[in-house]
């Protein structure tokens, strides 16, 4: 059964950068649920693949240099560990895991048709489709062996996990190994990172519901790691239950044991979430108020679809933060999904003439306090809400 827990209020779709903020864009009720039998968090409302993921969509991996080391260090332990002779990632965007291979060891499947022929001009073979079941038959049937798959942050954004499996299953060879990665509900709870619950991520995984999902598949999970991108996520290393030459690791258990200690399989966790971030809506609100009183500027720094989360459910607009900055080009001279706040390209002179920043990618903290270190030298500060909102 399906329990609602937190109500996130009138949201767009999160990556809908749209050059006038009074264009007329989709809205609906963001709202969160808990599965008291499958333990699965996920939100109430389902888009559609298609208005979501389309020739125009502006998430670029490539863009951070924390995810391209990220998909470097995954890469080379694929080859040294697992060896294998065809490599399938779903959700490869614009290429920053499979140019770390050669062209023949590696397909990509990526329905963002901007984002796949950026792979496809490189050499690279790319279906610019969506993660179904027929695909996985016109893979099968094309490619007889595909012994690893990879997907980060892409199968938590498809709203049928069982027909997600169920392909995977159908092209994945009897020995092969399924790596996936998403963003952890275990740190997004700790953290009241409420941001990452948006139309596009459809479900936030533990490892406890995880292992719900793949047991119907006579899938299993036998290692699993803690990573730092988005702001706390979980590798998963899964294996055919029928496959005995691969051990499994003691991390799986380690990490389902945190996850019941912090009562991830337990509706009344997620309640209270629900009443905290209330509070911290609040709180965020007021940090922000109280410096525009004093007629000091802020500006955003990253306009994620997180931020956009915030801004919306926050109901924040120009008056408070004036502009965000942010490298993509594509979101360049928009306005962040559903608020009046345009998006200027990133300029380090842009930064010079304010006094606080609010940290949109907090996720990328560590690698924009470095990049922004002269900022933080003459006095300048950053507002964050996660872990709480503060004044950095
Ligand atoms: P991400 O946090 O992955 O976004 P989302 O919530 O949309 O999934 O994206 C990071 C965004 O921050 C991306 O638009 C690029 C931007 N960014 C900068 O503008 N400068 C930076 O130094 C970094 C690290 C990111």
């Amino acid at each position: 059964m399906n329990k609602f827990f937190l109500n996130l209020g009138i949201q767009p779709l999160a990556n809908n950068y749209l050059p006038n903020f009074r264009i007329k864009q989709k809205k609906y009720n963001l709202k969160l649920n808990f599965n008291t039998k499958s333990k699965i968090v996920s939100i109430s409302k389902r888009i559609s693949s298609k208005e979501m993921f389309h020739s125009k969509y502006p998430y670029r991996s490539s863009l951070s240099k924390t995810m391209i080391d990220s998909f470097k260090k995954i890469s080379l332990e694929i080859s040294k560990k697992f060896n294998p002779d065809l490599i399938l990632e779903i959700g490869s965007n614009d290429g920053a895991l499979i140019c770390n291979f050669e062209q023949n060891k590696v397909i990509g499947v990526e329905p963002c048709s901007n984002l796949a022929q950026i792979t496809q001009k490189k050499g690279y073979k790319t279906y610019d489709k969506y993660w179904d079941y027929n695909l996985s038959k016109t893979l099968k049937k094309k490619f007889k062996k595909i012994d690893l798959i990879y997907s980060a942050n892409t199968l938590t954004h498809i709203s049928d996990l069982d027909e997600v499996f169920r392909s995977i299953t159908n092209v994945l060879s009897n020995s092969g190994v399924l790596i996936i990665e998403d963003p952890s509900l275990l740190e997004c709870i700790k953290n009241n990172a409420y941001d990452q619950f948006y139309n596009e991520h459809i479900y936030v995984f533990s490892i406890i519901s995880l292992k719900n999902i793949l047991n119907k598949f006579n899938l299993e999970i036998f290692d699993v790691k803690n990573l730092q991108t988005h702001g706390g996520s979980l590798r998963y290393y899964i294996k055919r239950k029928k496959n005995k030459k691969i051990n499994i690791s003691s991390n799986v258990k380690k990490q389902i044991i945190k996850e019941v200690k912090f009562g991830l399989d337990k509706f009344i966790t997620f309640k209270k979430f629900g009443k905290k971030i209330e509070k911290s809506r609040e709180k965020l609100i007021k940090i922000f108020t109280e410096i525009r009183k004093n007629n000091k500027k802020i500006i955003g720094y990253g306009a994620t679809a997180k931020a956009a989360t915030v801004m919306n459910y926050c109901k924040i607009n120009s008056n408070i933060i004036s502009f965000f900055i942010d490298t993509t080009k594509e979101k360049t001279n928009k306005y962040l999904p559903g608020t009046n706040i345009k998006i200027l390209k990133y300029h380090s002179k842009l930064i010079k003439k304010n006094d606080y920043i609010f940290l949109g990618a907090w996720n990328f903290k560590k690698e924009i306090f470095k990049k922004e270190i002269k900022f933080i030298r003459r006095g300048g500060k950053f507002i964050t809400h996660v872990p709480y909102p503060r004044i950095i």
